[in-house]
């Protein structure tokens, strides 16, 4: 497990003023897990996978990895506490003359590792990650994702608790992308390993991460596990999670709102019909999705409601919409303080 704790990072600008990128991160990742870090180009998302890494030494906070401070550490102890940690570079940071067996041994040499442990466990390695074949291959003989495969594999060799990726699977084709991130999460389930993804890819994000932190402008602005931010109709991550477009209803007596599946209880897949029958009342479709997240059913569509007989007021609906496990916002009708309730157990 990784804790960041009041991390503060400053570089050294022009005219020998000082530049803060990173502003008290505060962040925890734990075993078995996969974190993303998103935000936009320039927000410090390497910054800090290079604090986590020991790359770069934080200004001021901390980095424990299973209980053990390793931003205190220097020489011989850094260097080992330093193999907790794994770095999956680009691909192209593999050494072109090298086979890809002698890519993944390179981490085992350079600690010294006798020829035949070595031999057994880059293949083990290689078998791992899906390339045991291509152990002879030269880097420009294989394609960009047994490239990445390559990466992990050496970035696995130290047997580290935490791997960082730093936008590895950028540029890669989305079939590609799609069976390296089978691979983390084979990965995670399989050494328990915790997993740093950075990345701008939203997509990325919904299909392999369990928790995700939005960096902006060196600070944390939303983070928690990926179902509750999608659960919650207020996120704004969770709205770039899930998004969706919808046809603005003409009739101005049409009650909207914008209805997101909890998390705490499985929503009934004929809720619509239910919210009909419950209302008396039409309900349209206006746009949405409903997918398989983690496994388990998340959603975010949006609805009109227009009653035929007897009206009801927003709350209630969002009452009854409450009851069957899902959270609902109005969208033309009452402001968020009104009918925002807890999701009753
Ligand atoms: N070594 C450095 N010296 C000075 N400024 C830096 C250095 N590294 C990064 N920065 C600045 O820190 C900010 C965050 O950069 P970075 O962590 O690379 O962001 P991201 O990976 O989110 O695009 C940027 O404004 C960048 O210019
Ligand atoms: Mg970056």
């Amino acid at each position: 497990m990784i804790t960041i704790s009041a991390l503060c990072k400053r570089f050294d600008a022009p005219g020998g003023k000082s530049v803060e990128v990173l502003h008290n991160i505060d962040l925890e990742v734990p075993d078995r897990t996969i974190t993303a870090v998103v935000g936009p180009s320039g927000a410090g998302k390497t910054t800090l996978s290079k604090c986590v890494s020991l790359l770069e030494k934080p200004t001021s906070g901390s980095v424990l990895v299973n209980g053990t401070n390793l931003s205190v550490l220097t020489g011989a102890d850094l260097r080992k506490e330093r193999r907790a940690i794994g770095t999956i570079f680009q691909s192209s940071a593999l050494l072109r003359r090298k086979t890809v067996a002698e890519n993944v041994a390179l981490p085992l040499d350079y600690l010294g590792v006798v020829r035949e442990d070595v031999h057994k466990r880059v293949h083990e390695l290689l078998d791992h990650v899906g390339i045991g074949d291509k152990a002879d291959r030269y880097p420009g003989e294989l394609s960009g994702g047994q490239r990445q495969r390559v990466g992990i594999a050496r970035a696995l060799a130290l047997q580290p608790q935490v791997l960082l990726s730093d936008e590895s699977t950028s540029g890669l084709d989305p079939e590609v992308t799609g069976s390296i991130l089978s691979l983390l999460k084979t990965l995670r389930d399989e050494l328990g390993i915790s997993i740093i993804l950075i990345t701008h890819e939203m997509d990325v994000v919904r299909t392999v991460a369990d928790q995700v932190a939005v960096l902006r402008a060196g600070t944390i602005v939303e983070s928690g596990s990926v179902r509750n931010l999608i659960a919650d109709p207020y996120s704004q991550i969770g709205r770039q999670l899930l998004p969706v477009r919808s046809t603005p209803a003409r009739e101005p007596e049409t009650l909207l709102f914008e209805v997101t599946y909890g998390t705490r209880r499985v929503v009934p897949a004929d809720w619509v019909s239910l919210l009909t029958e419950k209302l008396r009342a039409r309900v349209g479709l206006l746009g949405g999705v409903v997918e398989d997240i983690g496994g388990a059913s998340s959603g975010r569509l949006h609805i009109s409601v227009t009653f035929q007989g007897l009206q009801h007021e927003p709350q209630d609906i969002a009452a009854y919409l409450n009851s069957l496990g899902l959270h609902a916002k109005a969208l033309n009708a009452a402001p968020r303080a009104q009918f925002e309730m807890a999701e009753t157990a």
